[in-house]
């Protein structure tokens, strides 16, 4: 699909569809929106009725002709104009790209809603806009072979604005969202992936083919390199599967050479049984989904090289299947991790961290300026926080605010959880250095605290995705199923670093 922009009076766009945005507190006399003038007698009607109420995500079809301008008129609406945000207009954006297709249009227009407070200037608003109408045509269909839906029917949106857009950032901001828009639906094609088709081997080839399309540097660690490598941590998770596993490590140079890397991790379980601790039926369901951070890690890497942005990545993607098998690791057994530290595993669903451990100590070889995993670490973290906001947690202060911040941003919403040492003491073991699993307690925090072990001074960040990288209700911009949570967030962090 293409989007493209006209800066013009909404009235005269030649168009077979114009959709205009609504808020619930519009008043028939339209008074607030100067730009809808010329479309007054069309729409003043049905706000008088309440054919058209402005509620978030209402819609109503006016098939009227405007001589010399738009053949129907499709209302969409964003709610009370006081509760306005990022979030809302997106999902806005979607259902109107979606009422558009259902219409069998190949092409509409869109006419910018108005800005407010934290969503000032023009570019952003028309960033948010693509990239919801982008998101709302999404939906995982490599395997089907017969019900494809309409999602291809609509190739064309134009985005129009009654006030005047610089060219250079209305490009930018299109280009953004662009980029944004592929890098999460390529991110949701993975984790949607089933786990008998995305093999850690699979995900390798993915990475690879992704490094040639984008131009960047790729090396992947096969089971004999990580052996001679002593990743302990990560060969006692993918020792009990057939199939084994990858580390991947790309690295993309958009910067000086001498300028630091950021260290980009991404868990990459392509499917977790839980292993000899196997989890029950209802826990198995959807772990196809545990390699959510690994496919943000590689979406982020492909974006931020399609947008050349001014940084230096270094993206590392663990990549193992947990397994039961005579092979697995059992609980009570302790490994030596890359880092010299021996781990009693006292619960072998406790994987993530396993291979995040060994992640985490090959990515200071790379003497990064920062470091920030992304991981469905924890269902502590889903049962506190839900599908809706990650948990972040992190050693600097600084990185912990621009986090947040890109969290505002982007739409993926975060919270901040103490990185509380004293909780250190529920890994204690009579064995090993410490443990991988705690009790119930505190799940989220034991996790980072876990990670943290292998952190030296380095900034760094841990986002627990378990949450929020599947969801189960679906919306108009987001269906049932992986979300690409975290590649937006990441990629905010790094305009915002650029
Ligand atoms: N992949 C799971 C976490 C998860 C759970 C993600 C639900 C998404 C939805 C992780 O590997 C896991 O099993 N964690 C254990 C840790 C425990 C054994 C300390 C958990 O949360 O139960
Ligand atoms: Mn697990
Ligand atoms: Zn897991």
């Amino acid at each position: 699909m293409k989007i493209n922009y006209k800066v013009i009076d909404p009235v005269g766009v030649k168009t077979p569809a114009l959709i205009v945005f609504l808020f619930s507190d519009d008043k028939p006399g339209l008074r607030r929106r100067p730009e809808l003038a010329g479309l007054k007698h069309l729409i003043s009607p049905r706000l008088k009725t309440k054919d058209f109420t402005g509620d978030h995500l209402s819609v109503l079809g006016l098939f009227q002709e405007i001589k010399r301008g738009p053949e129907r008129l499709i209302l969409v609406g964003l709610g009370p104009e006081k509760e306005h945000g990022p979030e809302k207009l997106r999902s806005a954006a979607a259902k109107a790209a979606q009422a558009a297709r259902d219409f069998n249009l190949q092409e509409a227009a869109m006419l910018l809603p108005p800005k407010w407070e934290n969503l000032k200037n023009p570019e952003e608003l028309a960033e948010v806009t693509a990239l919801g109408v982008r998101l709302g045509l999404y939906r995982y269909d490599e395997l089907k072979t017969r019900d494809k839906d309409k999602a291809g029917l609509l190739r064309h949106m134009t985005l129009v604005s009654a006030e005047k857009i610089e060219t250079g950032k209305f490009n930018t901001a299109l280009k953004k969202a662009e980029a944004s828009a592929k890098a999460i639906c390529y991110a949701r094609d993975l984790v949607n992936r089933p786990s008998n088709l995305l093999k850690p081997d699979d995900l390798a080839r993915e990475a690879k083919a992704l490094a040639r399309s984008q131009g960047l540097k790729i090396k992947v660690l096969g089971l004999a390199e990580a052996k001679r490598r002593k990743m302990g941590a990560f060969l006692s998770v993918t020792q009990g599967s057939e199939s084994p596993g990858r580390i991947i490590i790309l690295e993309y140079h958009g910067t000086g050479r001498r300028i630091k890397p950021l260290a980009l991790l991404g868990k990459a379980i392509t499917f977790d049984s839980g292993g000899i601790n196997l989890k029950p039926a209802d826990g198995l369901k959807n772990m196809k989904t545990d390699m959510a951070g690994g496919a943000a890690v590689l979406a982020v890497l492909a974006a931020a090289a399609s947008l050349k942005l001014k940084v230096n990545l270094v993206g590392i993607v663990p990549a193992a299947e947990n397994m039961p098998s005579g092979k697995s690791c059992r609980p009570g057994d302790v490994i030596t991790s890359m880092s010299g530290l021996n781990v009693e595993i006292t619960n072998t669903d406790a994987e993530g961290r396993m291979v995040l451990a060994d992640a985490l100590t090959l990515a200071h070889e790379y003497n990064p300026c920062a470091i920030i995993d992304l991981a469905t670490l924890t269902g502590a973290c889903l049962v506190a926080l839900g599908d809706k906001i990650a948990a972040l947690m992190g050693t600097d202060a600084e990185l912990v605010q621009r986090l947040k911040e890109a969290g505002e941003k982007s739409g993926d919403r975060v919270w901040e959880l103490p990185l509380y040492d004293p909780y250190f003491e529920f890994l204690k073991s009579e064995v090993a250095d410490f443990n991988n699993a705690g009790g119930r307690a505190a799940g989220a925090i034991i996790g980072g605290l876990f990670l943290k072990q292998f952190v030296s001074e380095i900034p760094w960040a841990h986002l627990d995705i378990a949450g929020t990288a599947r969801t189960e209700k679906g919306g108009p911009d987001t269906r049932i199923g992986g979300t690409g949570f975290g590649v937006n967030l990441v990629l905010h962090y790094l305009y915002s670093q650029e």
